[in-house]
């Protein structure tokens, strides 16, 4: 496989065309960004971490059925994925109230929800990626309404595997978001990454934070928070 040329750079990833039309070759960065871009450092190591990482989830996701758009990780900070045409929503998962939902609707951080809660948000950058209603998915033309019904079912058998696979390494999965893309025959696939940078991820016995909320909240090494997630998921597999 031969990585040809940049076709976006994105806050935490480049992506690179290559010499085949349906794969493209994906660079992990060691940069770090929140709030919309406001708030960015390197962070030496990151993009290591988070590439594993990912890695690892998506191979154990294919294990339990769940097909996603990656392909092979190449070196410590490089894999191969499907290209698809990213939708343009970010699908939050919620198992315990944190971060903007606890902001927005006025309850505690931790509280436990009895059920999982699908969000979407609009992504687009100029706008703060909006939380939006189904309603307003359908009048930006987003997704079609079958979509949004797969895109919630597929978050939510997401949800139920790594539920599962978080709570055997004695780790609370908080929320996260997901990414989805279509392949050339159209169909929704798993993309983007599943990494600390984009999952709450807290100890079960301490409610230690391992997750870009260090970054975000300045609570602690990054590195360090993301590198035991690591550690437990290796030993785990
Ligand atoms: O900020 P908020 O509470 O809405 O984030 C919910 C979850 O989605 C968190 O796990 C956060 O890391 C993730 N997220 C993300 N990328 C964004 C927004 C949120 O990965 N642009």
């Amino acid at each position: 496989m031969e990585k040809q040329q940049l076709l976006y750079e994105g806050k935490a990833k480049k992506i690179y065309q290559t010499n085949e039309a349906n794969i493209l070759w994906i660079e992990y960065k060691d940069e770090a960004t929140a709030f919309n871009g406001e708030k960015k450092d390197t962070l030496a190591g990151k993009g290591r971490l988070n590439n594993e990482i990912s890695s690892l989830i998506f191979t154990q996701l294919k294990d339990k059925g769940i097909e996603s758009h990656f392909v092979e990780r190449l070196s410590e900070t490089e894999q191969l994925v499907q290209k698809v045409e990213i939708v343009p929503l970010e699908v939050v998962v919620r198992n315990i109230v944190a971060g903007s939902m606890a902001k927005r609707l006025g309850m505690e951080e931790g509280t436990p929800l009895s059920k999982p809660i699908v969000e979407f948000y609009y992504k687009d950058d100029d706008l703060g990626d909006p939380l939006i209603t189904e309603a307003h998915i359908e009048l930006l033309e987003a997704a079609s309404d079958e979509e949004v019904a797969q895109l919630r079912e597929m978050a939510l058998a997401v949800n139920e595997h790594l539920l599962a696979l978080f709570s055997e390494i004695n780790i609370r999965l908080v929320d996260f978001k997901l990414e989805f893309g279509r392949t050339v025959n159209g169909e929704l696939l798993l993309a983007d990454e599943i990494s600390p940078d984009t999952c709450r991820l807290w100890d079960k016995d301490t409610n230690e934070r391992f997750d870009k909320d260090l970054f975000r909240r300045n609570l602690g090494n990054l590195q360090e928070g993301y590198a035991e997630i690591l550690a437990r998921l290796t030993q785990h597999s």
